[in-house]
C-alpha cells in the first residue's frame, strides 16, 4: 500500500480549478466541526447535505431549528464561501405535519400557505450567503411514458396539487422572495439522470413551459450521481451543452462516482460489496480524470461543480441503494487524499 499524502500536502483542489468553475462540497455541520481545515483548503462553496431540507429544519409545528444550518452558513460566511441552498421543495424529507394534521390530511390551501412561508423564511434568512437555491428537486418522472413524478413515485406534492402546478407555484414564490430579500440569488431546478436524453427533454420542456407562462427559472442542476461506466463523457458534455443552449445557468450539483456500475435497480439486483483494491482505486482515478477533463472542456457553460460528500467515510452511497461500502469520492474513509484527487488535480490544466 503506498503512503497517502496529508490533505495539506497536496495543492488546493478549488484553487487548481479557480479559472474554470468553483468547486463545492455537500456536508453536515458535524463534518465542519471535525474537518474545517480540510474543507477550507480544498473547497470554495458549500451545500448543506441535509440541514436545510424542509423536514430537517422545520420538523414540527413548534417551528424552525436553524442550529445545524447556521453552523454551515457561519463557516461559509467566515471563509467567504457562497452556499447552494438545498432544497426548498422535494418529495422526500418533508415534515409530516405539512401534509397531515391531527384530524386528517391537510388542505391544499394550508399547504400552499406553509410552502410560501417556508420559501420566504429560507430565502430571507440565508440571503447574504446563499447565491443560488435548488427551488424544486426531482419533480420529473424516471418512467419514459410519464413526465411528472406522481404518487406512485412518492410525490405528495403532485397528489395534493392534482398535478404539477406546485412546481410553478414554488418558483413564483421563490422569485418574489428573492426580489424582496436576495435580488442576486439564482433559482434552479435540480435533478438526477439528466444525462439521459429522455429525462433531459422533460426538463427542457418544463423550463420552456414555465418561461412561456412568465415564471422565472434561472438554471438547472445536473446532480451527477454517476458511476465508473455511466454516462460517457460525451453524454455528460451533451447534457451540459443542451441545457446551457436553453439560456440556463448549469451546475453539477451532487457529483459522486459509484464504483458499482452493474447495478440493475429495476430488476432489484445489485453488485456485491467489493474491497477497496489498488485496481479499483486506479479505475476511479482514471474515471475522475476523464470526468473533470470533460467538465473543463465545457467549463464556460458551468457555474460550479459540487462533490456530494467530503470523503468515502461520509458518503450516502454506503447506505444506498443498500448497505455496502462504496468509494465514490476524492478523500478516503480516513479523510486522506486518494489517487482520484491527484488525478483531478492533474486535469486542472
Ligand atoms: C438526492 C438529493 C440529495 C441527497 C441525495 C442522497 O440527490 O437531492 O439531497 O439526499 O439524494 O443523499
Amino acid at each position: 500500500m503506498t503512503e497517502l499524502p496529508a490533505f495539506d500536502a497536496v495543492p488546493s483542489l478549488a484553487q487548481a480549478f479557480e479559472r474554470h468553475f468553483s468547486i463545492g462540497v455537500a456536508l453536515e455541520a458535524s463534518t465542519l466541526q471535525e474537518k474545517g481545515p480540510l474543507v477550507a483548503r480544498h473547497f470554495r462553496r458549500l451545500t448543506a447535505e441535509n440541514a436545510m431540507k424542509f423536514g430537517e429544519i422545520c420538523p414540527s409545528t413548534a417551528g424552525y431549528t436553524f442550529t445545524r444550518a447556521d453552523v454551515i452558513a457561519n463557516f461559509a460566511r467566515a471563509h467567504a464561501m457562497p452556499m447552494t441552498g438545498h432544497t426548498l421543495v422535494w418529495h422526500r424529507m418533508t415534515p409530516s405535519w405539512l401534509f397531515e394534521t391531527e384530524t386528517g390530511l391537510s388542505s391544499r390551501s394550508s399547504v400552499e400557505v406553509n410552502l410560501r412561508r417556508h420559501i420566504f423564511t429560507m430565502i430571507q434568512r440565508y440571503a447574504d450567503v446563499v447565491d443560488n437555491w435548488d427551488v424544486v428537486n426531482e419533480a420529473l418522472s424516471d418512467h419514459p411514458d410519464k413526465t411528472w413524478r406522481d404518487a406512485s413515485e412518492g410525490s405528495r406534492w403532485y397528489s395534493l396539487f392534482e398535478g404539477e402546478s406546485y412546481v410553478a407555484r414554488s418558483f413564483i414564490d421563490a422569485a418574489e422572495a428573492a426580489a424582496h430579500f436576495a435580488p442576486h440569488v439564482k433559482l434552479y431546478y435540480n435533478d438526477y439522470n439528466l444525462e439521459v436524453p429522455g429525462k433531459r427533454r422533460k426538463a427542457i420542456e418544463m423550463v420552456r413551459t414555465l418561461r412561456r407562462e412568465g415564471v422565472r427559472i434561472d438554471g438547472v442542476g445536473i446532480q451527477g450521481h454517476i458511476n465508473l461506466k455511466w454516462p460517457t463523457k460525451e453524454d455528460l458534455v451533451r447534457a451540459v451543452e443542451e441545457l446551457a443552449a436553453e439560456d440556463l445557468l448549469v451546475k453539477i450539483s451532487e457529483l459522486d462516482i459509484s464504483v458499482y456500475s452493474k447495478d440493475d435497480p429495476s430488476g432489484h439486483s445489485f453488485e456485491c460489496e467489493s474491497a477497496s483494491t489498488p485496481d479499483l482505486d486506479r479505475a476511479l482515478a482514471d474515471r475522475y480524470r476523464e470526468v473533470f477533463t470533460a467538465l473543463r472542456e465545457c467549463s464556460s457553460r458551468l457555474t460550479s461543480v459540487t462533490l456530494w460528500g467530503l470523503s468515502d467515510r461520509l458518503s450516502w452511497l454506503n447506505y444506498w441503494p443498500l448497505k455496502r461500502k462504496n468509494y465514490p469520492l476524492l478523500f478516503d474513509a480516513e479523510d486522506r487524499p486518494k489517487a482520484a484527487l491527484l488525478a483531478v488535480l492533474g486535469a486542472a490544466g
